[in-house]
């Protein structure tokens, strides 16, 4: 559930007309709604009360510092894949100690950081990633908090591009091998084992396959018992889905209900990373028709937003709803391909929409608040939109939209 809905025929963000949001700010622009982030993150949070738990919101999905602080002030935790997204936590006012690092390739800077900020834990990949990050904490005197990433291998059923827990997918460690790399790292003497960690993918729509890798996660913690290895941490990852079209995910509530429940009374912290589930139906991207081309073969509605604002349909045909601010009663309605500005045939933010346009209508495309910003890029030298935050009956401007001399900064000619 978010709060984008139509009043009276015209779209709102919680309190306020997106029109409005549009006239003032422009568009493209991101525009999220804080009341749908809490609501998404208390799901998990309360539905997990009654056992030790934290909620680490996966901070790749959306890392805009008031979605951070958002979260923040509710006591999340987070789920960094890299230095830059542990400073943006920090300053955003979360907390290092609530923070897990995720990620194959940490480079020794980033461990060096991570362990004087005080992270919870290091969720490491691989046996070289162990021998790297021993050797770190030596140097700083410090003994760093240590999951192994397994990769259970199940498949999660979603799009090849962003399933993980797969045996050929280059992420976690062998399940099977796991045993064998937890005996080698008891050893290290600047690493504290506390944790195990797996991630199986993204965008899943139903339980079975996280429950599937929970029940090979506990089968290993309970070898791991046997080799006198305990285990006081376990991170089921992230990868909720949600309803783009017609998908019909579980619930964050009844999902993370179903992981407790087959743990059991397992005295274990479970941790889950939560990215899309808690952001993705928090933003939408507010777009205006520049012009309309109907040709023999197709009819385009040519919009302001292109796909180096939000890439996910050109990347994955992936399918966002596209709805107008304030939908037309003329039944002129036709398919449009919505398409942008940028010169690629792949510039496409929907295709065969069904939709009554006229040059200048606002249009909003759902779903927007995970994975896009983000992904976002300068392609064609476009300025980065702004992303807007709506609270009740205010907007704030949380990044404003960039200028040309922005984008130009960093770069300079050669010397005379
Ligand atoms: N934890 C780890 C270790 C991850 O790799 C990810 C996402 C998450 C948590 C959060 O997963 P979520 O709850 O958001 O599914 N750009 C793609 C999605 C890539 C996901 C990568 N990893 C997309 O736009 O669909």
């Amino acid at each position: 559930m978010d709060y984008f809905n139509y009043r009276d025929g015209e779209l709102f963000a919680e309190d306020l007309p997106v029109s409005e949001i549009a006239e003032r700010f422009g568009t493209p622009a991101y525009v999220y709604s804080r009341a749908t982030l809490e609501r998404h993150y208390r799901a998990y949070d309360q539905a997990l009360s009654g056992r030790p738990h934290l909620v680490c919101y996966a901070v790749k999905a959306n890392s805009n510092l008031a979605v951070l602080n958002v979260l923040a002030r509710l006591g999340a935790g987070f789920d960094i894949v890299s230095a830059g997204e542990l400073e943006r936590v920090l300053r955003a006012g979360g907390s290092a100690a609530k923070v897990v690092f995720s990620g194959v390739g940490k480079q020794e800077w980033e461990m060096k950081r991570a362990l004087e900020a005080g992270v919870r834990c290091f969720n490491v990949e691989s046996d070289t990633e162990l021998d790297r990050l021993n050797a770190v904490a030596g140097e700083l005197g410090v003994r760093a908090p240590v999951s192994l990433r397994v990769n259970p291998d199940v498949d999660a059923g979603t799009h090849p591009y962003i399933s993980t827990g797969l045996k050929e997918n280059k992420f976690g460690i062998d399940i099977a091998e796991a045993p064998g790399v937890y005996a080698r790292a008891s050893k290290l003497p600047n690493l504290d084992l506390i944790g195990v960690d797996c991630h199986i993918g993204s965008q899943l729509t139903s339980v079975e396959p996280f429950l599937d890798a929970l029940d090979r996660v506990m089968a290993l913690i309970d070898s791991l018992a046997e080799q006198g290895i305990v285990i006081r941490h376990l991170d089921m990852g992230g990868g909720l889905g949600v309803t783009y079209d017609q998908e019909q995910p579980p619930q964050p509530s009844d999902y993370v209900r179903a992981l407790a429940e087959h743990l059991g009374d397992r005295e274990l912290e479970l941790v889950v990373e939560p990215g899309r589930s808690i952001a993705a139906n928090a933003g939408i991207l507010l777009t205006r028709v520049e012009f309309l081309k109907c040709t023999e073969h197709k009819n385009f509605a040519v919009i302001d937003a292109a796909m180096n604002d939000l890439i996910r349909p050109a990347l994955y045909s992936a399918w966002q709803a596209i709805i107008p601010a304030k939908p037309r009663q003329d039944g002129a309605e036709k398919n449009w391909d919505l398409v942008g500005p940028v010169c690629e045939t792949g510039d496409f933010l929907g295709k065969d929409r069904s939709l009554s346009l006229q040059p200048g209508d606002l249009l909003a495309v759902r779903s927007a608040g995970a994975y896009g910003f983000v992904m976002s890029s300068n392609y064609n030298s476009r300025n980065r939109p702004p992303e807007l935050m709506v609270d009740g009956n205010q907007v704030h401007v949380v990044r404003r939209r960039e200028t040309l001399d922005d984008q130009l900064a960093p770069e300079s000619c050669l010397p005379e």
